[in-house]
């Protein structure tokens, strides 16, 4: 196999030319949270909890492309403290239930496995809920402000309906139209909500309640204007 090699843990994994660290990573099975990536879009770099070793370098493995022959650590004492850290300062701005014992979500996991309690998560946000419309709703005080939802609707389904809104600690994701998301231009593809890391994002509806990683595998359709695929 043509391709870029690496070393990963003392293993040697061979991943296409032009990937990340991350991919890397992955493909040798290693455990690495990455909260703002989703393979699926473009990285942002942002949320800094994939941080590796590169060659006795510290650096975000999802927007740092392999190297041949670089030698990549992914959990050394002083990683797995940064990790955590950086896990920490996201989870303890959300309120307790974005950590709660029976929660699905990518980001609970990601806690679960580094250690983190519940207790961490002492955010007190009040920003509300944006429930307008019959098959998006948002919790805005789960949103960590990943950008995987603008991405995924931009990049993957191509219609541009997210934006980003606020400043530091309370910016949070709504339609780029910015009224209620009933009157936004989202096309209900379920993008955003299948790989929002939080819950922040759910399809409501008994049959719905759906969270990353809890939602089928995302197939391409023929629906015409639907660039992700419900699966359905
Ligand atoms: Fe790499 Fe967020 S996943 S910085």
């Amino acid at each position: 196999m043509t391709g870029t090699e690496i070393q990963v843990d003392g293993t040697s994994v061979t991943v296409p030319e032009g990937a990340s660290l991350l991919a890397a990573v992955r493909a040798a099975g290693a455990d690495l949270p990455a909260l703002c990536s989703d393979e699926r879009i473009g990285p942002a770099g942002s949320c800094r909890t994939c941080l590796v070793s590169a060659d006795g370098r510290t650096v975000a493995a999802c927007v740092t492309p392999a190297s041949s022959g670089t030698r990549v650590e992914t959990a050394t004492d002083a990683l797995l403290h940064l990790r955590r850290e950086a896990v920490e300062v996201i989870a303890s701005a959300l309120p307790p239930r974005a950590l709660a014992e029976d929660n699905p979500s990518e980001l609970a996991g990601v806690c679960r496995s580094l250690g983190i309690g519940p207790d961490t998560a002492r955010g007190a946000p009040d920003r509300g809920r944006d429930e307008s419309h019959p098959y998006v709703h948002l919790d805005r005080d789960l949103c960590i402000a990943c950008g995987r939802c603008v991405r995924m609707c931009a990049e993957v389904q191509g219609t541009f309906a997210l934006t980003l809104v606020g400043r530091g600690a309370d910016t949070v994701v709504a339609p780029g139209t910015g009224g209620p998301w009933a009157e936004s231009d989202c096309v209900a593809c379920g993008g955003c909500v299948d790989t929002c890391p939080t819950g922040a994002l759910t399809e409501p509806g008994p049959a719905r309640g759906l969270t990353s990683g809890h939602h089928p595998p995302a197939t391409r359709t023929t629906c015409g204007y639907c660039g992700v695929g419900c699966a359905l």
